[in-house]
């Protein structure tokens, strides 16, 4: 049987859609391969580097990485938890989204973390990131949990950038 992936609508802030917990998965199953195939189509067809299942309005807890400069090693992360190993160690970064295209703020997150999940066959595993891919899983997780990277930032500013995103429908 030939599936050939579809590339997913992405769900743009302030849609309230975005604001919803996702909730864990139970069943490893075709769908579930089905869905990251996709979610890994979508996020490739625009440069993406993550991309979590809350932003094409699926609310499970599913999320596709890819940190590589040839796009050629993706992450699939199900049921993702992380421990922040060392609350006084953040680094600062300029995060952008998605679901909010063409801004970019500074963003202070953990950067000691362990990252407990379940791959697409239900194994558990667990990683100790570095670097850019500590900043993109947090990201993710916010997602998740029906966060975005601009409830990281003043009021203000996530007005305005709000505004403009509205104006430009
Ligand atoms: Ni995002």
């Amino acid at each position: 049987r030939i599936r050939i992936m579809a590339i997913r609508k992405i769900l743009k802030f302030p849609d309230q859609d975005l604001r919803t917990k996702a909730e864990n998965t139970a069943v490893f199953d075709d769908e579930l391969k089905i869905l990251t195939d996709d979610m890994l189509e979508t996020m490739y067809s625009v440069n993406g580097i993550g991309l979590a299942a809350t932003q094409i309005g699926i609310h499970k807890r599913v999320a596709v990485i890819d940190i590589s400069p040839e796009k050629n090693e993706p992450l699939i992360i199900i049921n993702p938890e992380v421990e922040i190993l060392d609350a006084t160690k953040k680094e600062d970064y300029d995060e952008g989204c998605l679901s909010v295209p063409g801004f970019f703020e500074t963003i202070s997150r953990p950067s000691e973390i362990k990252l407990i999940y379940k791959n697409l066959e239900g194994s558990q595993k667990e990683i100790k990131p570095e670097g850019l891919l500590t900043k993109v899983i947090q990201h993710e997780l916010d997602h998740l949990n029906g966060r975005l990277f601009v409830d990281h930032i003043s009021q203000l500013k996530r007005r305005r950038i709000r505004n403009k995103i509205v104006k430009q429908k």
